[in-house]
């Protein structure tokens, strides 16, 4: 899944080029191919897909010419994650109609590839012989608004749980009061079933959109016409919102993967290198006085920057825009985004 904006990540994410696109961390491959690399040591490149927004299919193309060009699927209109979802299953289920599969958000930081592998080959083992929605739990850290939140039914001696609630982005006391409980796992965001289950969970669930969705011939000439038509009355909601929040048949994997979703400048503070004071900046000509905690990304690394004073802030500086704001309130990023636009 490849069509979000990524706006908690403006300015450097833009619509224009979002952060899945770019090497966010700079280890010298994008958000999306570092997930290519990782899901392709499993799943032979035919059998890999991209969905995104029309806007970003060339770009996908260009990042990943490994993939065959009609595995990049383009979506007339962003309508969050149930649609694609969905969407893919069903093209999927047209090729083979007892296919497990997995699906990837495209802008994930995993240290721990090889248990990653692991998790993954449990899961579809776990998914292809039940009728589960099976998604990758992961030890919380914090009382992130921006995640769902998982409970389970422990099992002594198994490696899988079956999932008793789903919470998708909770407010902060409701999350605090999740990790405090020490019982709650956060989503990974990382999903596998079998494309039966997945349309199962649909008609239960989302059955507009499944009627919607039914009425086109997916692989065929006809898909593109169809699914222009239906987009605009699918409805817009998150899979976990949609189905997850709901489905009696969830099951968590725990798996420490060294895992972060690079979705918020804080996640990107957490997982780069920082001086003394505890400032993640790779400036040329920096000068810091009194300042610790802080993350500063230029598009111009020849600026002279001085800070003096400063603690736990963002300040991000392209060339179209400025943003300076605590660390603390990095998910409000996407409202600034928003006031932005109506601003203009
Ligand atoms: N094709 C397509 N179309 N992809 C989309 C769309 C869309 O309309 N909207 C979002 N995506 C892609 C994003 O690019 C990302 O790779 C992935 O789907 C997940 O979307 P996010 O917008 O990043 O979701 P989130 O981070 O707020 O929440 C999800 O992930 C968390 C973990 O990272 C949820 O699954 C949470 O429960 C989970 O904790
Ligand atoms: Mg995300």
């Amino acid at each position: 899944m490849a069509g979000g904006i990524g706006s908690r990540f403006w300015p450097m994410s833009t619509q224009k080029f979002p952060k899945q696109f770019q090497d966010i961390l700079g280890t010298g491959r994008t958000m999306i191919q570092q997930t290519y690399d990782r899901i392709s040591k499993v799943i032979p490149k035919e059998q890999i897909f991209v969905i995104t927004n029309k806007e970003y299919v060339a770009l996908s193309h260009q990042q990943l010419p490994e993939i065959p060009e009609e595995n990049i699927v383009g979506e007339p209109l962003m309508k969050n994650t149930a649609a694609c979802n969905l969407y893919m299953a069903n093209k999927i289920a047209e090729i083979n109609p007892d296919a497990t599969m997995i699906v990837l958000p495209a802008d994930h930081l995993i240290l721990k590839e090889d248990i990653f592998l692991e998790k993954v080959e449990l899961a579809f083992e776990v998914a292809s012989k039940h009728d589960y929605l099976v998604t990758l739990g992961i030890t919380p850290t914090r009382p992130d608004t921006g995640y769902g939140y998982i409970q389970f039914v422990e099992k002594k001696g198994s490696d899988y749980f079956k999932v008793k609630t789903f919470t998708e982005k909770p407010i902060l006391e409701i999350a605090q009061s999740f990790l405090e409980s020490g019982d709650f796992l956060w989503n990974a965001g990382i999903f596998i079933w079998n494309v039966k289950s997945i349309h199962n969970a649909f008609d239960l669930y989302l059955p507009e959109m499944m009627q919607h969705f039914m009425a086109c011939e997916y692989n065929s000439e006809k898909e593109n016409s169809c699914i222009e038509t239906i987009y605009p009355k699918v409805q817009k909601i998150s899979i976990d919102n949609g189905i997850l929040e709901k489905a009696k048949n969830v099951y968590v994997i725990p798996s420490d993967l060294g895992w972060s979703d690079l979705g918020t400048w804080t996640s990107v503070y957490e997982n780069t290198e920082k001086d003394k004071e505890g400032n993640a900046v790779k400036l040329k000509h920096l000068l810091s006085y009194n300042s610790k905690g802080n993350i500063i990304r230029l598009r111009n690394n020849n600026k002279a920057v001085i800070i003096d004073g400063l603690e736990n802030y963002i300040v991000v500086d392209t060339d179209k825009a400025l943003l300076i704001c605590p660390r603390d309130n990095d998910q409000l990023i996407k409202d600034y985004v928003l006031d932005l636009k109506n601003f203009k």
